[in-house]
């Protein structure tokens, strides 16, 4: 039966596409390649991610010292980022997956590595799926929010079923601030299209986000939230589920590790940015060092005045962490390559107060420029806004 005229065979020919770390890769040829240039691939898309996403550096590893001698299920593992990590810790593990060919890659990686405490389990529709189990814990990174929600709860008791007594669900779903900031229609369908690019003529046929009310509506009474964690520019949540329903009102919303504290550790200051490195560009300062910005929907506002690269002498520059206070509208700071005319990183600062944010520069270009822009999607704005600090730092 359809729901919302979602389908499970129109949903596998555009996850055939998968994520990879350098845009979508087809599955079923990256599996024609002969083995060598196959992990060459991988290793390649592999890399890539993991310096993208700074936070995933020290949740996977959280991750993976959790499930070292576990069983886990993992719920549309693609081609395996993580899991392939989570094998070599001494997991367990079960990759599900609506996609034959993503699962087929996971498996010949793990192979190919000697890893052999995998199993694999295609699922025709992942709502009906008898997980079996008991597994120790249930994680879905990026995968449930991908079907109506009707369908979602469904699979959600289908994971209660499979989960030991004292198991937990780990999941990674795109929260309401992503989608506030860029599907105003409020249509999964559209959403889908900004989470997710198209590819082949193929949409992503369907994304949700959660926010704490539906988060609880998906628990019912099987489940209470133990963790919650917010990562990359607070557009994704990491969820923590238990069994058994929450007996107080009070809110737990333990997070599953500090990663700012971890990111901190591993860091080297190797120089710094003030306001009198960038050029004022489409704003004005106000009270002691205040930028208050002109109107508009995406103009700049700060560039710095040398290539970045200039500040850092010899060392290596892998990190920019920002520490900026945000009194009014919300701004984005990328990394700008100017030869290109393009932002190769950027993030959005989108709540007042005070934050610190991470842009790793997985490059190694000549001139890059940071740029503090006013970010408006909806209408012309104006925004306000203060430049604490901003370090270039080195991993250590
Ligand atoms: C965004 S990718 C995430 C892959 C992987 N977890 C990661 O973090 O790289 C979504 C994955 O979920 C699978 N998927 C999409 N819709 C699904 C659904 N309704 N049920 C189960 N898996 C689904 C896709 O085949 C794909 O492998």
């Amino acid at each position: 039966m359809l729901v919302d005229n979602f389908s499970f065979s129109d949903a596998r020919e555009y996850w055939k596409y998968a994520p990879s770390g350098l845009g979508k890769i087809s599955t079923e040829s990256l599996l024609s390649r002969n083995d060598e240039d196959f992990l060459n691939i991988i290793t390649n898309h592999y890399n890539s991610r993991a310096s993208h996403y700074w936070e995933d550096v020290h949740l996977v590893k959280y991750f993976q010292n959790l499930f070292k001698g576990k069983k886990v299920l993992s719920f549309g593992s693609g081609i395996g980022h993580n899991e392939i990590l989570f094998l070599e810790a001494g997991c367990y593990l079960t990759c599900a997956d609506i996609v034959q060919s993503n699962l087929d890659v996971i498996s010949r990686v793990a192979e190919l590595k000697h890893l052999n405490t995998l199993s694999t389990l295609f699922m025709e529709d992942s709502s009906e799926t008898n997980f079996k189990g008991p597994y120790d814990y249930i994680y879905a990174r990026g995968s449930l929010h991908h079907m109506p929600f009707s369908l979602q709860k469904k699979t959600m008791e289908n994971f209660v079923s499979a989960l030991s007594d004292n198991g937990k669900i780990i999941l990674n779903l795109y929260s309401s601030k992503f989608y506030e900031a860029t599907t105003p229609s409020g249509d999964p369908k559209e959403f889908a299209k900004v989470t997710d690019p198209s590819v082949n003529g193929l949409n992503n046929p369907w994304s949700e986000y959660y926010d704490d009310q539906k988060m609880l509506e998906l628990c019912g009474d099987n489940l209470h939230i133990v963790n919650k964690q917010v990562w990359n520019n607070d557009y994704y949540i990491w969820w923590g589920l238990e069994k058994g329903k929450k007996i107080t009102e009070e809110k737990v919303n333990t997070e599953f590790m500090d990663i700012f504290n971890a990111e901190l550790k591993s860091l080297e200051i190797i120089g710094t940015l003030q306001n009198n490195d960038f050029e004022l560009t489409g704003g004005n300062y106000v009270e002691n060092e205040y930028v208050l910005t002109d109107i508009s929907n995406y103009g700049y506002v700060m560039v710095s005045d040398t290539p970045i690269l200039q500040e850092v002498g010899n060392c290596v520059l892998n990190v920019i962490e920002t520490d900026i206070s945000l009194v009014q509208g919300s701004v984005s700071i990328g990394i700008l390559d100017i030869a290109k005319d393009t932002f190769i990183q950027s993030f959005q600062v989108l709540t007042s107060g005070r934050a610190f944010h991470y842009l790793p520069v997985a490059c190694n270009l000549d001139d890059i420029r940071l740029v503090i822009s006013n970010f408006s999607p909806d209408k012309e704005n104006q925004s306000h806004f203060k430049i604490n600090n901003i370090s270039l730092c080195q991993k250590k």
